[in-house]
């Protein structure tokens, strides 16, 4: 059997850790031969819903949990953790945008940025769930100067996901059938969905559907797909939160088989974009690390789009620069 490794999920009483925590118990992030000691931040005022949670992770005699711990501070949750699943933050209600949530969540990633980089293992790896998700990696990021940027990620395999499955859908195909497509930029509706890359079935994508389902039902779709499930739900989507973070992760650890996926990471330059936000980009995943798949070819129609979802990560950025170290 494998030592046991520290995995720290925040907001360990919320809507997404209820479906995360217990799927992680089971081995779907790391293994199924990876035994797991979990450790839960929470708030104060949540801690008796944490209790609960905890009795149930017991309840379930999860072969492969050794220990649990819960806790309402950064520094005694994120202690020698190897990762850290950042969701604990306040989800959007309707009518409003991710980025209308900096100011509400902003200074949580800023203490959990500094925590980490006091009190978690040197190699951890961090995924921030929690919305507007890259620009709170960014300010947590720049709040751990010990641990380099690229430890720092944001999700957008959410927003992957849902694209493969529109594109799956309208091509009467399985999402089994498709790869290569990519997210670009910001996990907000002015992301970039893009299929110039994809293939069905070995077919070009746009090949196989038209110019004006592309630019105008499937973009705007993926774009606007978190508003429609707080519209039909009432609340903000979770158990597809934690399937796609899930997804991230255990690609990131375990690789993606030469797959490409998107991850929301340091921008480097690459494509253009500017250094310095936390830009989604299309990766491969392979020994515990991840590459920028270079060298695609960028129509006049994407780059546009890649570029608005990039303006709106750098106003974000303007927007906490105080919370910046
Ligand atoms: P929720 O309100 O059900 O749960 C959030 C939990 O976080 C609560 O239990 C709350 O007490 C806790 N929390 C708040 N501040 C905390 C802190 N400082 N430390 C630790 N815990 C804290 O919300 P949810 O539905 O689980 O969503 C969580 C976040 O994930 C939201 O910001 C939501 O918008 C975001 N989200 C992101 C994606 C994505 O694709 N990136 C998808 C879905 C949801
Ligand atoms: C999502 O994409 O479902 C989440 O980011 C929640 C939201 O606010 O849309």
């Amino acid at each position: 059997m494998k030592d046991p490794v520290r995995v720290a999920v925040t907001g360990g009483a919320g809507q997404i850790s209820y479906s995360l925590i217990f799927r992680i118990a089971t081995g779907e992030m790391l293994g199924h031969d990876q035994p797991i000691i979990l450790q839960l931040l929470e708030i104060p005022p949540a801690m008796d819903a944490l209790k609960g949670v905890i009795m149930e992770i017991n309840d379930c005699a999860f072969p492969l949990v050794t220990e649990i711990h819960g806790s309402d501070k950064p520094e005694e949750a994120f202690k020698d953790v190897d990762y850290a699943l950042l969701v604990g933050s306040k989800p959007r209600g309707k009518g409003m945008e991710r980025a209308d949530l900096i100011k509400a969540n902003g200074d949580i990633f800023s203490v959990q940025g500094k925590a980490l980089n006091d009190h978690a293992s040197k190699d951890v790896k961090v995924l921030v769930v929690g919305n507007p998700a890259n620009t709170n990696a960014l300010i947590a990021a720049n709040n751990a100067p010990d641990l380099d940027d690229g430890q720092f990620t944001a999700m957008t395999r959410l927003d992957h996901n849902r694209a493969m499955t529109q594109l799956a859908q309208k091509t009467d195909r399985q999402v089994t059938d498709i790869e290569g497509l990519a997210i670009w930029g910001n996990h907000s509706s002015t992301q970039f969905p893009d299929l110039s890359h994809a293939k069905v079935a070995g077919k070009a994508a746009l090949d196989l559907v038209d110019q004006d389902w592309y630019a105008n039902d499937f973009i705007p779709t993926v774009q606007k797909r978190g508003a429609a499930i707080i519209e039909a739900r009432g609340a903000s989507s979770a158990a597809s939160a934690a399937s796609a973070a899930l997804d991230h992760m255990r690609n990131w650890v375990a690789g993606s088989n030469g797959q490409i996926v998107s991850m929301a990471i340091p921008s480097d330059g690459s494509y253009d974009i500017a250094p310095g936000i936390m830009y989604s980009y299309p990766v491969i995943c392979e020994n515990g690390g991840y590459r920028i798949v270079e060298g695609l070819e960028i129509s006049d129609f994407a780059r546009e789009r890649m570029q608005a979802t990039e303006n709106e990560l750098r106003e974000e950025r303007e927007a906490v620069a105080h919370l910046m170290s």
